[in-house]
């Protein structure tokens, strides 16, 4: 599939149900060019946020336990997801991928796509027989789901080492994703964005309008690009702006397992995030600062109280983990941690 093969018509009726909500009808995926159309677009386009996400961990020096020898990607459509994984970790530790979607279509072109890309790699489409579940990938599903669906996942995320979970950045998606964070903290440690295994401060009173989200840069050039162009302008996307939420998780009983403590690094205490994009205002930032339990709230950079993160803030909107020194509301420096 290239550009000029591309199946717009499939692309039109795919965007229509990602923005109306897929309904009931079951699988939507008709054919595999459905899905490779979606591949070199919308999948494309979440392999950016795939992207920025494996480029945290790595900047935290996290790596899958060694003891997630399988991947599962979970609603895998065309598997960009579980490849980007793998691409960033490699290959040489895994045994096995497996692959979900309620549709065998999918499930198909995932196998044949991810066979092509690791040709060494063993991949078959997941049974459940109840065995353990290494590293879980969940990417772009979860407002597709029904609460029984919703169920079902979280009993393969309870039995899973690890898991890596991306989806849109809107408000109501990252508030679905904040609820499954509530429910996971006691049985896994949080590895990413939370800089705090504590409740999360957007559920505090006044924090409603808020949600957690960050922004992924698209690769230089795609702004250029005439093929991308058409396909934002078609789709309705900007194509500088890709806003995602998610949740990197590692079990606890990882600790206490035979495969030994789990090495991975744990935000330090007193670390702070700040979600979504800064505002800058003449000799002034404004951010939203995630902080402790249950504390999430506005605070603002005085120009010349730090001229340079103050720069930083604008020029990078994914933000690191910062340690602030602050007076009151105002930070007055930041390490970053
Ligand atoms: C927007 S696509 C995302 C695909 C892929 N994970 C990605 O990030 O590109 C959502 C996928 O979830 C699948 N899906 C929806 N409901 C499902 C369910 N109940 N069980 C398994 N897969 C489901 C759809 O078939 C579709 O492939």
């Amino acid at each position: 599939m290239n550009w000029q093969q591309l199946d717009w018509a499939a692309l039109d009726r795919l965007r229509a149900g990602f923005l109306h909500g897929v309904g009931d009808d079951g699988p939507y995926w008709h054919s595999e060019s459905d899905l490779a159309s979606y591949d070199l677009t919308y999948g494309e386009r979440i392999g950016w946020k795939w992207d920025a996400v494996l480029r945290e961990l790595a900047s935290r020096g996290w790596r899958p336990p060694a003891s997630a020898r399988t991947v599962l990607d979970w609603g895998c459509g065309s598997g960009v997801a579980g490849r980007r994984v793998l691409e960033a970790f490699g290959v040489e530790d895994i045994d096995l991928l497996q692959l979900w979607d309620h549709s065998p279509l999918a499930r198909s072109f995932a196998a044949q796509r991810a066979r092509e890309a690791f040709p060494s790699l063993a991949v078959s489409e997941f049974a459940d027989t109840g065995q353990p579940i290494g590293l879980l990938i969940v990417s772009h599903v979860i407002n597709e789901l029904s609460p029984d669906a919703v169920q079902t996942l979280l009993a393969l995320v309870a039995r899973a080492d690890a898991v890596l979970w991306v989806e849109p950045g809107t408000h109501a998606v990252s508030r679905q994703l904040i609820a499954v964070r509530e429910a996971l903290t006691d049985a896994f440690n949080l590895i990413a964005p939370c800089p705090h295994p504590g409740m999360c401060g957007l559920l505090t009173a006044g924090n409603e309008r808020h949600w957690c989200h960050f922004f992924a840069p698209p690769p230089a050039g795609v702004q250029n690009d005439s093929d991308w162009v058409r396909f934002g302008q078609r789709a309705g996307i900007d194509l500088r702006s890709l806003p995602y939420s998610y949740l990197v998780l590692e079990n606890k009983r990882l600790a206490t397992s035979a495969a030994g403590p789990t090495s991975s690094p744990l935000p330090p205490t007193g670390a702070s995030r700040i979600l979504g994009r800064a505002e800058h205002f003449k000799g002034f930032a404004r951010v939203l600062s995630c902080d402790a339990p249950g504390v999430v709230e506005e605070l603002e950079l005085q120009k010349r109280a730090d001229a340079d993160l103050f720069k930083q803030l604008k020029k990078d909107a994914n933000h690191p983990l910062y340690r602030w020194e602050r007076a009151d509301r105002r930070i007055v420096g930041a390490t970053r941690v």
